[in-house]
């Protein structure tokens, strides 16, 4: 089957991965109706909201495709009964956390909206129906869903031709240049049981994407290729992390180790870029779910190499804290500090698991006043995820890093937007108390120029 012969899609979840990856399937496929659907009725009046400004995810390139195909063949609704009775295929793009209580706390993931999704699913779909997981899974919920729709179908007194398949399609997109990894993605994946089903799905990629890009497998290798991909991604990252610490004791340099090892192209140069530790909504929760992954079968040594990415990247950001507090004289009661940037990378306005929160906390808890400026984030993102200690008169946030600056004794750099390259630096300076210290923890400063200012300067690895 062809995908011209196909109308309707349908993506339960309008997130950070439903919204870009539907945008572009759209996009590329004038032929089919996308429609996606959430039961969070204010994201959905962002998504459909005029003024591109207030799209609830701030990805380059996005807004430009949501005004080409919204309301052609790109719908966002709250119907989610209609529009998964409507469809031929359906995306599965809802939220997969860490689970915070119960059994596997702390390490699996929460399958409840998977389940939910499923449920909908099993009661309001029609005739033959294609289910694509795209949100990140453990191995076997692909088996979770077939029994929850097929038991559904037994249920069924009027014995219509209800039937399924399910189909593993794991989003690689990273945030900041999600429509970039969406339109030219290094792989598409696609893993399932019955080849009309890779064959559906496959169809649809290759409106824009070379057929040899595109991998099939069968379903568990795709379920468990998405975890270990993020896995390996962030083993990279703590490796050179913990690396950036032995530069600081023996006057090597990050950025050259970084590139003298990454010439070598077995290894590679991509991923090598030392920092305060990965954040994002992924990796941690992925690796954590790999490793409950391993000891559910007991494979302990497995669980404990993996859980072990986790442990540098959280002593990477505690490092961090430390040595900002030892450098301001161990004592930051009532001093200010200014903390550039607070997503959990450049160009996206996503917080979730941002080094930015762990080394804030860390810093009020010694007295610090805070002062944030992120080109993107707004206050309410900021005090949401401070939540758990905040006292309002110690967190500030500012219109611009020179209001951030102003009376501060540091600067913290967290994130690495392009913007904090060119500030006025001179200006910062002036309006700081002396001494005024810069603390790079992305190395996206030039130190030199800092020091010639008259900044005291601490960067990371050097
Ligand atoms: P998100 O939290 O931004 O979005 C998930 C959405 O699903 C929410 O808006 C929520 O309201 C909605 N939802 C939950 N249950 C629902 C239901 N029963 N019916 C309708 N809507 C429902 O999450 P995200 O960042 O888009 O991630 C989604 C999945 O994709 C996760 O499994 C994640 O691991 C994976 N993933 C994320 C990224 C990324 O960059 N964020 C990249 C690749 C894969
Ligand atoms: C990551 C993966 O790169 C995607 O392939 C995957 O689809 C996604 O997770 C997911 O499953 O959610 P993302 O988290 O959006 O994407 O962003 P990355 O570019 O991978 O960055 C993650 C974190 O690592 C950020 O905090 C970033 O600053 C940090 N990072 C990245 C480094 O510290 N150094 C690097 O060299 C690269």
């Amino acid at each position: 089957m062809k995908t011209n012969s196909i109308k309707n899609i349908c993506c339960i979840g309008a997130g950070f991965v439903g919204g870009p990856t539907m945008s572009v399937i759209a996009a590329n496929c004038p032929a089919l109706r996308v429609e996606v659907v959430d039961i969070n009725v204010e994201r959905i009046n962002s998504w459909n909201s005029n003024d591109f400004s207030k799209l609830p995810v701030f990805e380059p390139g996005l807004d430009s495709l949501i005004k080409k195909c919204r309301g052609k063949n790109l719908f966002f609704s709250n119907k989610v009964e209609e529009s998964i009775a409507n469809a031929d295929i359906i995306f599965i793009s809802v939220n997969t956390p860490t689970k915070t209580k119960g059994i596997g706390a702390g390490f699996a993931s929460d399958l409840k909206w998977i389940e939910s999704s499923a449920r909908q699913i099993a009661k309001f779909a029609k005739n033959h129906t294609v289910v694509v997981e795209k949100s990140t899974l453990p191995v076997k919920t692909a088996q979770t869903i077939k029994t929850i729709l097929n038991s559904s179908k037994q249920k069924n007194i009027e014995k219509d031709s209800k039937t399924f398949t399910v189909v593993s399609n794991p989003e690689f997109l990273a945030e900041g240049t999600a429509i970039n990894d969406l339109q030219n993605p290094d792989r598409v994946l696609i893993g399932g049981e019955d080849s009309y089903s890779i064959n559906l799905i496959s169809d649809i990629y290759r409106n824009w994407v070379d057929s040899e890009k595109i991998i099939t497998t069968n379903l568990w290798s795709s379920e468990l290729s998405k975890l270990v991909a993020n896995a390996f991604l962030a083993q990279r990252i703590s490796s050179i992390n913990s690396i950036s610490a032995l530069c600081e004791n023996t006057g090597a340099n990050i950025n050259e180790v970084a590139e003298a090892i990454g010439t070598d192209s077995r290894i590679g140069k991509k991923f090598l870029r030392s920092g305060p530790g990965f954040g994002g909504s992924c990796f941690k929760k992925d690796i954590l779910n790999l490793v409950y992954l391993s000891r559910h079968y007991g494979l302990n040594e497995v669980a404990d190499y993996w859980e072990q990415v986790v442990k540098i990247n959280l002593w990477q950001q505690r490092r961090i804290s430390s040595l900002i507090i030892r450098n301001l004289f161990g004592n930051l009661s009532h001093k200010k500090i200014a903390i550039l940037g607070f997503s959990f990378k450049a160009n996206t306005n996503d917080t979730r698991e941002s080094p930015s929160i762990n080394i804030s906390k860390d810093l009020l808890q010694e007295g610090a006043i805070l002062d944030f400026y992120d080109p993107k984030v707004n206050e309410n993102q900021i005090f949401k995820e401070l939540n758990e200690i905040i006292h309002d008169e110690n967190v500030l946030v500012s219109r611009t890093a020179l209001q951030a600056a102003n009376g501060a004794d540091a600067i913290v750099v967290l994130t690495d937007w392009d913007e904090f390259r060119s500030l006025d630096w001179d200006n910062m300076f002036k309006v700081m108390r002396k001494p005024a210290w810069v603390f790079d923890t992305r190395i996206c400063l030039d130190k030199k120029f800092l020091k010639e200012i008259g900044f005291k300067v601490w960067s990371l690895g050097s």
